[in-house]
């Protein structure tokens, strides 16, 4: 019985053959679907019905829940998102920019319960000092249909957001009864749909400017991992940019994409460089930058270094250590230095909400507002402390609610 569900994992899905032992994927077997289905009838059943159904089945998806490998989480690796923000996300803006676009189009593929989808719409609204301008499209994929309904709650357990500073919980989370949810202002950016990667018929049908495959083609046998980066190839943007991680990549197997190695973070483009030079490594900083530079902080949204470079860092250890009146304080002196910068006046709200000082936080995002009126993060901020606060005769004694909540509503 276990060799015709490894068969059939082979097959259809690439998955299994190499990756797991028999012990373990009895045991995932009997986890995932209940001892009482393991005996040998049932599982025979449920087993001819999985084989005949198309991956969206249900008997199938049983046992791809049971059995695929999903482990993820908000920023894993920080190192490899720091990366990605600098080699991938950086040129790419920047490209578009002197193009005169503001439009990106981004796969994450085996994106699990959504947090890398998520974790990409973070760093863009981080990167991204004027995000509400731009066109952003993440897709999410996943072969298993339970991760997907996770990944649309977009509802996660702190574990998952280990890697998450306090600050930037408080800024793209809010609290939920069974956990953190993500911010309206990223999930705005996202959507799933579930897809096998073999199959390019089931691939959503977009030119990529960026595809992560992370953690995924580790999974699977040799052939299927050659088919798969056939079919990512066939998805991927003229200019696009492809990345992995270091162990799962062999640098024939997106051939004839540009390689470039980054440390934990592998990156893949097609670029008019491949045919004339192919191992020349294509140059992916942005021509100012000095080559070896420290990588960029995500929240450094501007290409000038801005007070917010390392002061996110230096907050984190101050509220780490209950120290809230001097992160005020200390927010407070960056703001003085570059008083127009709406990403510190966001990061003072968030630490007024921290400090209970809803008025003040109330005051400090309707300036925020003030200098960039489609300042994102400030609207949709405005808008749920606003909710929450309604009714509250603090908020609604100067009429800055009834402002406050036309501000908002008119620009979310
Ligand atoms: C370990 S998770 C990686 C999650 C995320 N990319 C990360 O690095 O944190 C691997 C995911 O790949 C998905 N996967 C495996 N084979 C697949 C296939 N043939 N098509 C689509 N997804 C697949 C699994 O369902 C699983 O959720």
């Amino acid at each position: 019985m276990l060799g015709s569900i490894r068969a059939l994992f082979v097959e259809r899905f690439g998955l299994l053959a190499a990756t797991l032992q028999d012990e373990e994927l009895l045991h995932r077997l009997i986890t995932g679907l209940g001892p009482e289905r393991i005996s040998g009838a049932e599982l025979e059943a449920l087993l001819a019905q999985a084989a005949g159904q198309p991956f969206a089945g249900r008997e199938i998806q049983l046992l791809i829940e049971a059995i695929t490998i999903r482990e993820t989480s908000l920023l894993r690796q920080l190192n490899w998102f720091e990366k990605l923000a600098r080699h991938a996300v950086a040129p790419l803006v920047a490209a578009r920019r002197a193009a005169g676009r503001r439009d990106i189009t981004i796969w994450s593929a085996g994106c699990a319960s959504g947090e890398e989808a998520y974790s990409v719409a973070l760093i863009l609204a981080e990167y991204l000092p004027d995000v509400s301008e731009w066109t952003i499209r993440i897709i999410g994929t996943d072969l298993c249909a339970a991760a997907i309904e996770a990944a649309r709650r977009g509802v996660y357990q702190s574990r998952a957001l280990r890697e998450v500073s306090d600050v930037r919980r408080a800024l793209h989370f809010r609290q939920h009864r069974h956990g953190f949810e993500v911010g309206a202002h990223l999930r705005a950016m996202v959507s799933f749909e579930l897809c096998n990667l073999l199959d390019p018929e089931s691939m959503p049908s977009a030119a990529f400017d960026l595809i992560l495959c992370r953690n995924v083609l580790m999974h699977l046998e040799p052939v299927a991992r050659k088919r798969v980066a056939r079919n990512l190839l066939g998805r991927l943007a003229p200019h696009g940019v492809l990345v992995t991680a270091p162990s799962e990549a062999t640098p024939e197997l997106f051939h004839p994409l540009v390689r470039a190695d980054h440390g934990e973070l592998l990156l893949f483009q097609r670029t008019p460089l491949a045919t004339t030079t192919p191992h020349m490594p294509v140059p992916l900083c942005p021509p100012d930058e000095p080559a070896g530079a420290p990588d960029i902080p995500f929240m450094a949204a501007s290409p000038a270094p801005t007070p917010r470079d390392g002061i996110i860092a230096q907050l984190d250890d101050m509220i780490s250590a209950g120290r809230l009146g001097d992160a005020r304080r200390h927010c407070a002196q960056a703001m003085a230095r570059a008083p127009l910068d709406t990403g510190l006046i966001n990061l003072m709200a968030t630490l007024q909400e921290m400090d209970g000082d809803h008025e003040g936080a109330l005051l400090t995002l309707r300036r925020a507002l003030r200098l960039n009126g489609s300042d994102g993060t400030a609207q949709l901020r405005l808008a749920a402390l606003l909710r929450r606060h309604r009714g509250k005769k603090a908020l609604g004694a100067d009429g800055c609610k009834r402002d406050g909540q036309k501000e908002a509503h008119r620009r979310v």
